[in-house]
């Protein structure tokens, strides 16, 4: 039975709602703090040659998978290419899961923050005693809260469909928040630790690097660019045929890439600038986002009474649109395999996902034994743990199974077909290429490397 399956409702609509989906914490909260942690430059020459060489073709080879299907991973796989081949779906949906258990976690740190500034904005700022973040973090009924009303909130719009709800919220809201965030950089521009920060992150020095932090690169572009789990293969079946794979795939790589360096841009500036900050930094890099900027706001920026409560409800935002994405992949597989219907497999992903969220809720300080032990170094708690094993681990794995996937077992005229006008372009074979052969062979030695090294930070 043919079923009519939802579309975008415009051209635009894939672009902005794979952008929700990209842009997040990733961007605005990870990518400054592990740039920092791999000290700069090469880190980020690194990442941004994983964004081109790996970023592009598989964000393409989702959305080609997803599109072809019309199905979420699981059975898209199981469409395409046999039952073995659902194993990289079920490995995605579960690395899904995992990462939304601790997502939630940071995401209701911005509730706070917003919570926080709007005080301010109206009480006067004072700036925080020395560890009153620590103590936050430490603080459990209040990270539990935060954790739930973040889950709930997401439960809601996942419950209610994503139809047209997500497609307007990211139209609105991604201009927003791209103005505020360039608003940010001009005003963090003009600050004196600029050069410093350009320097840290444009001037590449090579001997800081190892093959866990070039794991950790790929890692994060994966995790940024909201690959290796099937996110974009489910956003793409929503795709009409008349799109054009890869340039939507160029165009929500480049804006979360400028997304991501614009935030650290900032943070790094004002890092410098900020006597003292930089050297106390180094215990709590986590807290960039929710610690240093907030000071930056009203301490430096013209108009930040204003900007600093906007600020964190755009941050919640980005946030919500990416755990919609990753909770509508757990779900939509419910509902596809079980025969669910919307509401309890809603309801039983909620539940689940949310028992992985109060461990990594009480992981960040509040119990000692969640918080301290280290099953990879320099990655200690529950949280960090949860975040390593998903971002460098599983989703290149995931990736892996793609790229393999779409190069060599989906038929080459199938594959053309899907992309297109770019499927007969001269680009096209250096695409292939680089999905055959670069991308497999790159994530395979990494993996190798970082496993035969045990050199696992
Ligand atoms: N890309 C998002 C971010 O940077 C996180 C995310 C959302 C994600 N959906 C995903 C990561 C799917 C991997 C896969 O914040």
């Amino acid at each position: 039975m043919a079923m009519t399956r939802a579309h975008w409702g415009s051209r635009l609509g894939f672009v902005l709602a794979a952008s929700g989906s990209a842009v997040g914490l990733g961007n605005l909260w990870k990518f400054p703090y592990v740039t920092w942690e791999n000290q700069g430059g090469a880190f980020v020459l690194v990442y941004l040659a994983a964004v081109v060489l790996l970023g592009v073709p598989i964000m393409t080879a989702e959305i080609l998978v997803g599109r072809r299907a019309q199905l979420s991973p699981v059975p898209a796989f199981e469409k395409l290419g046999g039952g073995g081949w659902s194993a990289v779906g079920w490995l995605g949906v579960a690395a899904g899961g995992v990462i939304q258990s601790y997502y939630m976690v940071i995401a209701g740190w911005s509730l706070w923050s917003f919570y926080q500034c709007a005080g301010w904005s109206l009480g006067g700022y004072t700036s925080p005693a020395d560890g009153a973040f620590g103590e936050f973090l430490a603080n459990a009924p209040l990270q539990l809260s935060l954790t739930a009303t973040f889950t709930l909130a997401t439960a809601y719009i996942v419950w209610r469909g994503i139809g047209g709800g997500i497609e307007t919220a990211t139209k609105i809201m991604m201009p927003l928040l791209l103005a505020i965030l360039l608003y940010l950089l001009g005003t963090a521009l003009l600050m004196d630790g600029r050069d410093q920060a350009l320097r840290m992150l444009f001037l590449p020095d090579f001997s800081t690097l190892r093959a866990s932090s070039l794991l950790e690169a790929v890692g994060q572009a994966f995790f940024s660019l909201s690959l290796g789990l099937g996110a974009m293969i489910t956003y793409g079946s929503y795709i009409s045929k008349e799109e054009s794979i890869f340039r939507s795939s160029v165009a929500v790589v480049a804006l979360d890439t400028a997304v991501a360096l614009i935030a650290a841009v900032a943070m790094f500036t004002i890092i410098f600038s900020v006597e003292g900050l930089s050297e106390s930094l180094s215990g709590s890099t986590v807290g960039m986002l929710f610690v240093t900027l907030p000071e930056l706001f009203y301490t430096q920026m013209p108009g930040g009474v204003l900007l600093a409560p906007a600020f964190y409800v755009l941050v919640a935002a980005a946030a919500l649109s990416s755990t919609i994405s990753l909770g509508e992949v757990v779900v939509s597989l419910f509902i596809d395999r079980m025969g669910w219907t919307r509401g309890k497999a809603t309801l039983v992903a909620t539940g689940v996902v949310f028992l992985g969220s109060i461990l990594a809720a009480l992981s960040v300080g509040a119990v000692p034994a969640l918080s301290s032990f280290e099953l990879f170094a320099g990655k200690a708690g529950v949280l960090s743990t949860l975040d390593h094993v998903a971002a460098n681990l599983l989703l290149p794995l995931g990736g892996l199974g793609t790229t393999v996937f779409v190069g060599w077992f989906l038929g080459r005229e199938d594959v053309r077909e899907e992309l297109g006008a770019f499927g007969q372009s001269a680009v096209f074979s250096v695409w292939l290429w680089l999905v055959r052969v670069v991308a497999p062979v790159a994530i395979t030695a990494l993996l190798i490397a970082v496993f035969m090294g045990k050199d696992f930070s």
